[in-house]
């Protein structure tokens, strides 16, 4: 009988590992990416500077940072059999159904040759690589997605154009200002890394059993689909279309709360005291609010924050002001988690080159809580098979 003591449902507080790509402390409400407050780096670099710490383990200088860029350009743009499997998903499925079936499809072609399971998992070269064509090809995935479903043709990258830039640009069709690019870099910089999150454990999961780095990546994007990961920011907008406007608050939150809803963009896992990438991107939403014009936007988002707060002490978590962000930029809703992909895809592939340096099978215990030993009726056990009681090493498989 396991002790109930020793059952971490949720792995809730269970250390599972070393890492040296993030910190997350509660303590101080502060968030490393290799040792450097994500604030400072959402203020002072763009998406593709952090994706390179991430995955190096240091900044790049001025010749690193400009090969990454010439890497990422010319792996932008959506070759034409990703482009008509994206066309085969249905035009009204969930968005990261289309993510993922994309993501699936670009591996497939570019593992295809090798035939043995035993070659996939690949070497740190490879997985660099695969790790940077994947951030390169990844916002004309979702730029076209949001595209499809409005009826609108493809957009070609711009080589002239930094990563946030040209993601824009291949969304919308039109260079974005200056604050809406800035905004929307430190989105991406912010969403770019959590430590162990449900889908980054998710593809150190798969990465674990030697499986390749397109397994783990399409394995990630599912668990951050669901609405208590990465779909709280599409979540959130719901709920702000549900409220109206700042004066509906008090009442929309008392039924709520009288249903035992819980309400989306708010609390956290780790943090309990605030999550601590909001106030820099609260910033950004209000310079979009600025910027947009849309004093509105901002009534609401405090009205509700302030109201939630002071009746149940649960703070707001990233999700709660970039689905606003998102949304003053003008991508759709169901946009949002396939933005959250784009960026957190930097995080996951560092987690999996990381998995891979010191790799251990991951494969906890669990506690049988189903019925006793029993046997089917009137049957009659084939004594010349092995009993596999007798082989207890081979039981455990
Ligand atoms: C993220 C989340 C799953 C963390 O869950 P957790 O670690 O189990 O949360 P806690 O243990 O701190 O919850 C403590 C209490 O606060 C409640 N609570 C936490 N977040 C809440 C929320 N957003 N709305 C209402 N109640 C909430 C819990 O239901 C629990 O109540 P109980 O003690 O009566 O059961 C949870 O806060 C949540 O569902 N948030 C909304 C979804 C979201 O924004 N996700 C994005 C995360 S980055």
């Amino acid at each position: 009988m396991t002790d109930p003591t020793q059952i971490k449902k949720g792995l809730a507080g269970v250390v599972a590992d070393y890492t040296a790509i993030s910190k997350v402390n509660p303590e101080t409400n502060s968030l490393l990416y290799r040792g450097y407050p994500v604030q400072e780096l959402a203020a002072t670099q763009p998406f593709e500077a952090v994706a390179y710490l991430l995955w190096n383990g240091e900044l790049p200088d001025a010749t690193q940072l400009a090969e990454l860029r010439a890497a990422e350009r010319a792996n932008r743009a959506l070759p034409d059999d990703v482009k008509a499997a994206i066309d085969l998903v249905p035009v009204d499925a969930h968005p990261m159904d289309e993510v993922r079936t994309a993501l699936s499809l670009y591996g497939a072609r570019d593992l295809a040759g090798i035939g043995s399971v035993l070659d996939a998992s690949g070497t740190p070269a490879e997985n660099l690589d695969r790790s940077i064509r994947l951030f390169a090809v990844l916002p004309a995935i979702v730029a076209y997605g949001q595209r499809r479903r409005r009826g609108e043709d493809l957009v070609e990258p711009r080589e002239d154009l930094d990563y946030a830039a040209n993601f824009l640009w291949m969304t919308f069709g039109e260079e974005a200002d200056d604050v809406v690019v800035d905004a929307f870099n430190r989105s991406m910089i912010l969403y770019a890394e959590h430590s162990f999150n449900a889908s980054t454990f998710t593809a150190r999961v798969v990465t674990s059993t030697l499986s390749d780095l397109y397994s783990a990546v399409v394995a990630a994007v599912g668990a951050l689909k669901g609405p208590l990961h990465g779909g709280a920011n599409e979540a959130v907008l719901h709920v702000f279309d549900e409220i109206g406007s700042a004066d509906n608050v008090a009442p929309w939150l008392d039924e709520a709360l009288a249903s035992k809803r819980k309400i989306m963009g708010f609390g956290h896992r780790v943090y309990k005291r605030g999550d601590s990438r909001v106030p820099t991107m609260k910033a950004a939403l209000d310079s979009l609010v600025a910027h947009y014009d849309r004093p509105d936007v901002a009534a609401l988002y405090d009205a509700l924050e302030s109201e939630f707060v002071s009746r149940k002490g649960i703070y707001p978590n990233l999700d709660y002001p970039s689905g606003p962000a998102y949304q003053l930029i003008g991508f759709d809703t169901p946009t949002f988690t396939p933005l959250f992909v784009a960026a957190r895809v930097t995080g996951w592939t560092a987690h999996i080159m990381e998995q891979l340096s010191a790799n251990a099978l991951i494969r906890p215990l669990s506690a049988y809580s189903g019925p006793d030993e029993r046997h089917i009726d009137g049957y009659v056990p084939d004594t010349a098979a092995i009993d596999i009681a007798e082989r207890p090493e081979e039981a455990a498989g």
